[in-house]
């Protein structure tokens, strides 16, 4: 054997990988833990989206290879999310890109645009994946300050002052995570108006707009972005349905052939039955997600209990399914971390994990349940102070 490809070099084991397996030692030595850590939805689907694949699944012929492109009437369905929730047009035929969740979109996205050596603007703090794609294709991973002080957005005049030339692509996503900053119509013009100037190809995250977020937006509500953006939508998180793979791709023609070209080449398409409960899940009337949303709304109030018996700062007009709390100075995420499990066998997320801004931060997640909650937070009353 004559070694691993280089780039396997450029990316470490995920942190909650290796935590995890603490997580789990622990529980196994009778220390059961809580577990604040994961974004991952503990509610279940609509009921409605569980029936259409069962009984897809049940056809004898659902079980075979699809297209690339997904079904029709799922980039319909997709289509026409779209105009009901945001008000933006776009061509099912053409402008939409189903996607085995958003994650991979990330990647075909990157591979389609990038070359080694170019750079990619990426928001610290920010969902880690941006730096690990681009990192394994050998480009240049360029971080962009997101801080308190400004809202979480970006600062124009200091991304001005730097070199751009070399830059092809930039990530953007609000409601951000970590931060829980919600989207703001002026804020995605500015971004827009940057790229165009800068001829950067620029590419909205947007997996948390039916979160606790009541009027839900997207990059293509704001003039001109049709030109320069691109958007990626998930049912992850605004459907509960994480493990069922399902995302999207959107924007122009020409970029979204570009990439159905690569994607073709490195999936066979997306199980019918799991499509045909997309198709319901994007039906789905409003009442739904305002359920959804009083049960994340209680659940936040109660993580917000907790996050002050611990003495931490947060902001609450935010959207998502995380708290993200500042430390007392001089505290490190990790560091507050490895006391919390250790002497609450309660586990959450350092913000370094975010970027090197995510620095004295930790971010707590709303996918658990409210007498979880109320355990974490007995725990550290019984223990107070923990520091
Ligand atoms: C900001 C952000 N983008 C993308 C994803 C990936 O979502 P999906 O399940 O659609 O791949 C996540 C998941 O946690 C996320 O937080």
């Amino acid at each position: 054997m004559k070694g691993f490809a280089k780039r396997t070099a450029e990316v470490g084991e995920y942190y909650f990988s290796i935590k995890l397996k603490e997580v789990k030692r622990l529980t196994e030595e009778g220390h059961p833990v809580i577990n604040m850590g994961i974004g991952n939805p503990d509610l279940p689907p609509h009921p409605s989206v569980i029936g259409e694949l069962q009984d897809s699944a049940a056809i004898p012929s659902n079980h075979g290879y699809q297209g690339y492109q997904g079904i029709p009437e799922l980039r319909i369905a997709m289509s026409e999310f779209y105009r009901r929730h945001y008000a933006v047009d776009k061509d099912p035929q053409s402008e939409i890109l189903p996607l085995i969740g958003s994650k991979e979109g990330i990647m075909h996205i990157s591979m389609t645009f990038l070359n080694e050596g170019d750079e990619v603007l990426v928001p610290d703090p920010g969902y880690p994946t941006y730096s690990s794609v681009t990192k394994l294709l050998g480009a240049k991973v360029k971080p962009y300050a997101l801080l308190d002080s400004n809202a979480w957005y970006p600062d124009f005049d200091l991304l001005e002052q730097q070199d751009l030339s070399q830059v092809k692509l930039m990530w953007c996503n609000y409601p951000h995570m970590p931060s829980g900053a919600k989207a703001d119509i002026s804020v995605f013009e500015k971004l827009v108006s940057f790229a165009k100037k800068h001829q950067i190809v620029l590419v909205h995250d947007n997996p948390y707009s039916f979160v606790l977020e009541d009027s839900p937006k997207s990059i293509f509500q704001a003039e001109g972005a049709e030109e320069v953006a691109l958007e990626l939508n998930s049912l992850s998180k605004s459907s509960n349905m994480a493990g069922w793979r399902i995302g999207m791709a959107i924007g122009r023609k020409d970029w979204i052939a570009e990439i159905t070209k690569v994607k073709s080449n490195m999936d066979s398409g997306m199980f019918l039955p799991l499509q045909k409960g997309a198709i319901a899940a994007m039906g789905i009337d409003e009442d739904w997600f305002e359920q959804k949303n009083q049960v994340y709304g209680a659940r936040r109030k109660l993580i917000w209990r907790f996050a002050e018996l611990l003495g931490l700062e947060f902001k609450r007009d935010t959207a998502g399914m995380f708290v993200w709390a500042k430390l007392p100075s001089g505290i490190s995420g990790y560091q507050f971390v490895d006391v919390l499990l250790e002497k609450a066998h309660i586990f959450t997320a350092p913000g370094e994990i975010f970027g090197t801004e995510g620095h004295g931060y930790v971010r707590f997640s709303l996918c658990i349940a409210e007498e979880k909650i109320l355990d974490a937070i007995k725990r550290i009353e019984s223990i107070k102070p923990i520091f």
